[in-house]
């Protein structure tokens, strides 16, 4: 054991946990009705049991209840005319639920002794076989794990009895591994899993016992080639580990097999994905989904804490899960970074892309006002197909002919499209437009989404800046020369006409507002016999544009001979300028010829700063409805060039392998010990549940064998209707994305970053705080004062360590 390191050498001692339900004496399965009829059964198939009625207790409790607030996507249905019709044989089975056999009330305890010794007689003689289907997960060896040790302590059991037949001295126990994914199944690639071989797998990531693989098993060839394996190996059960997809096929094979008379052999599905995309109808959780989601949410608190820390970069994170968001859902749950993009959300809303590009855009900008150039972004990998307009895009390039020309492809898009089309980066568009995947679909999966987000951010915060220094050249251009009543015939162009006595401020706010972006005229009022000046194409402006300045006698008395003794005149011999008689009545003809003009508005200046003013002004014409569009952003009153420094990362394969944590290695454990169970005893077309998984402690957990059935509905697929597992997809009305909702704003300007660290094997946390973030908030509700992922109180103000308090300008 030289290539384990020491930690994979600690993990190799970590004992799981077993449900009190599969670790007490033995136990039995109970159903509603007859699970099925097959033709022949070993003497060890399902026992009748007591009937316990409809037992769909087992997917009752907390998860339960949160699902059936919001979409449940695989809440059990009745059965339709098509699943019936196509399921003649494994449509009707019920929930089943594994007990404990305990004391004289338990169920089962009534059986014989006798019966008994026979059933685990058989039991002990099973032979399972076991596949990886699609990506690796955390916690696949532990499945393997389970099983075999559910294996082995019937063979104990009936070890301990006398009166064993001669042939079980042979070999009690059996457990068939095929290599490679489905196609060892087809092509008999298989290996014997022993005790040995678990002994330095235990807890360990990858999949590597046996491989994985994508063939799916769909076609009656396959079907058929599966059937001789299963028949040649005399498999009593052969389990799939698998996601949605794995155990659609999974279901058409218990059909299958279920119909012929000479396989013994039951198909037991167990739930396997990083993605989570595989729950509902009695399903808590896939495995995999904690231990991918804790390496992830160490990677992005490690690279929150470098934003903060370097304050320059803007990291873009890419979260692995092909169509769910679940993964990225967790990871900010945990970490809270500035923006997290939640697809279901997404398409939900309608939102596009460009409007999610505008979005994290205008925070660039909003942060790097506040002296913030660091940001974190969390892209879920299938963001870009939950957006209507990328979405739209790709159905009508399905339609085109991959060699197109650009141009060429172009012509043959609606102007939606075309335009959708014309806002992606070139090259991003040619890959779409030249590769096809192998259902003939333009490959999204190909495109690096976070990459996408940010060059499409960049080049707007850049044209943005681009677009605010010219216009800012411009109207600085249009106040100089518009300056002290000059070219009165431009005043019509004006955003704004200041107009004023001598000294009022005017040139100063024109300047001012003219540096950020509006084309301010200015006039001065100069009286001439006994009244003030005022040319007539002041008529020309509209009266909600001209803002009238006044000021206080005294403050323009000084301010004026201030201005005299600058330029060496003494204020004495100018008395008609700095006078305060002669301010007095320039001011009261300045009041006279405003009030003439009710339309205008009228800015009182005295002892107020210039922001203050120009305030004001922006206020006023914005209420008026007058604020040249440009202007009418918030930004603007205190624009920045924010310098946007992109760095991109994905969060993919490395949480797909790692070790698992203590969730997954003892809920894949109790997984592989349920599905042992379940496929020995011939419960052919079920898939392996845990139902409670939120439970306080694992001994608590309930186990079930949900009838894959009950999780198949008609969906359209590659254009035709097909029955199949429905994706999980984050429910926007659950408790998890709740919790994230009401909080993620105050995330977005403060950064409330949290660094997770490392997954903690074995630490002396509470179990409760081993679980899922959205697995608990979904399941208890997510509306809480405080929040329950990071226990800090969410607070708006600047407090030590948002950022602000380092960065702040
Ligand atoms: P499963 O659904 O088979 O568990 O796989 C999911 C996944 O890990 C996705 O998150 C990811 O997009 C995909 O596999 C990658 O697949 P591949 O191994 O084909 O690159």
């Amino acid at each position: 054991m030289d290539d384990l390191s020491p930690l994979q050498r600690d993990r190799l001692d970590y004992r799981p946990v077993l449900p009190d339900c599969l670790a007490k004496e033995t136990h039995l399965f109970h159903f509603a009705c007859d699970y099925r009829v097959k033709g022949e059964r070993a003497p060890h198939e399902l026992l009748p049991g007591p009937v316990l009625g409809l037992d769909d207790r087992a997917a009752d409790g907390p998860y339960r209840a949160s699902q059936s607030r919001g979409a449940d996507a695989n809440a059990a249905a009745p059965h339709t005319a098509d699943i019936e019709r196509r399921f003649p044989l494994t449509s009707h089975a019920p929930v089943c639920r594994l007990v404990a056999v305990g004391g004289g009330t338990s169920p089962g305890s009534d059986l014989a002794s006798k019966e008994r010794k026979e059933r685990a007689r058989c039991r002990s003689r099973a032979r399972l076989g076991l596949v990886f289907s699609g990506g690796p997960a955390p916690g696949g060896n532990n499945v393997a794990w389970g099983m075999l040790d559910c294996l082995e302590r019937w063979a104990a059991e009936a070890d301990a009895d006398d009166d064993r037949d001669d042939d079980d001295d042979a070999e009690p126990v059996k457990l068939v591994g095929f290599l490679g994914g489905p196609d060892g199944l087809l092509k008999r690639r298989w290996k014997h899993v022993d005790a040995r071989e678990m002994n330095r797998r235990k807890n360990q990531g990858g999949f590597d016992l046996l491989g994985s693989g994508r063939t799916r098993l769909n076609t009656e060839a396959h079907f058929d080639a599966v059937r001789d394996s299963c028949v040649e190996l005399e498999l009593d059960g052969l389990v799939v580990c698998g996601g949605d997809d794995s155990n659609t096929n999974a279901a058409f094979l218990a059909e299958y097999l279920a119909a012929d008379p000479h396989c013994r052999t039951a198909v037991v599905g167990v739930p396997k994905t990083i993605d989570d995309d595989l729950k509902g109808g009695g399903i808590g959780i896939s495995f995999g989904f904690d231990s991918a989601s804790g390496v992830y949410a160490e990677i992005v608190g490690n690279l929150c804490s470098d934003a903060r820390s370097a304050g320059k970069y803007w990291h873009f994170i890419r979260v692995m899960g092909r169509n769910a968001s679940h993964l990225t859902l967790e990871c900010a749950l945990r970490c809270q970074p500035n923006v997290a993009l939640i697809g279901e959300e997404v398409a939900a809303k309608g939102i596009t892309l460009n409007a999610v590009v505008d979005d994290i855009a205008s925070l660039v900008e909003a942060r790097a006002r506040q002296g913030l150039r660091h940001g974190v972004v969390l892209v879920p990998e299938g963001l870009l197909a939950f957006t209507p307009d990328v979405a739209k895009l790709m159905d009508e390039l399905s339609g085109v002919h991959p060699g197109s020309s650009g141009a060429d492809t172009m012509t043959r898009l609606s102007l939606d499209a075309r335009k959708t089309a014309a806002s992606l980066p070139d090259d991003i568009f040619a890959e779409l437009t030249q590769t096809r995947d192998p259902h003939g679909n333009p490959r999204l999966s190909a495109v690096d989404t976070e990459k996408l987000l940010a060059r499409m951010v960049k080049s707007k915060v850049e044209s943005a800046a681009v677009t605010r220094r010219e216009e800012s050249r411009v109207a600085a251009e249009f106040s100089r020369d518009a300056d002290d009543g000059a070219r009165p015939e431009r005043w019509k162009d004006a955003d704004a006409l200041v107009v004023g006595v001598s000294r009022s401020g005017k040139t100063p706010l024109a300047s001012y507002l003219a540096a950020r972006g509006m084309k301010v005229a200015n006039l001065p009022l100069v009286p001439r016999h006994g009244e003030l000046m005022c040319p007539s194409q002041v008529h020309d402006v509209d009266p909600r544009r001209v803002f009238g300045l006044t000021i206080n006698p005294e403050e323009l008395s000084s301010i004026r001979a201030n201005r005299l003794r600058s330029i060496g005149v003494d204020a004495k011999t100018d008395e008609e300028y700095s006078s305060l008689r002669a301010v007095r009545r320039e001011l009261a003809m300045a009041k006279a010829l405003y009030a003439k003009h009710p339309g205008w508005t009228t800015i009182d200046v005295t002892h107020r700063a210039i922001e203050e003013i120009a305030a004001g002004v922006v206020s006023a014409m914005k209420n008026a409805g007058v604020l040249p569009g440009a202007y009418d952003r918030d930004e603007r009153e205190n624009a920045v060039d924010a310098k946007f420094s992109p760095v991109f990362h994905f969060c993919g394969y490395e949480g797909r392998s790692g070790l698992p944590s203590d969730f997954d290695a003892t809920y894949a454990y109790t997984l592989g010990y349920a599905a042992a169970t379940l496929a020995a005893g011939g419960a052919n077309g079920v898939i392996a549940a845990v139902t409670n998984p939120e439970a306080s402690s694992p001994r608590d957990w309930r186990v079930a064998g949900v009838p894959l059935c009950r999780l198949m509905r008609s969906e359209s697929r590659d254009g035709r209707e097909r029955l199949v597992i429905k994706k999980a997809l984050v429910d926007l009305d659950g408790g998890a994305f709740a919790a994230f909702a009401s909080r993620r704003d105050g995330w977005r300007m403060a950064d409330r970053y949290v660094c997770p660290g490392p997954v903690q094997f074995a630490s002396g946390a509470r179990w409760v705080e081993k679980l899922p973030a959205v697995l608990r908030l979904d399941a208890f509700g997510g509306m809480r004062g405080r929040c329950e992922v990071t226990g800090k109180d969410e607070r708006e103000d600047v407090e030590v360590g948002d950022g602000r308090d380092v960065w702040a300008a």
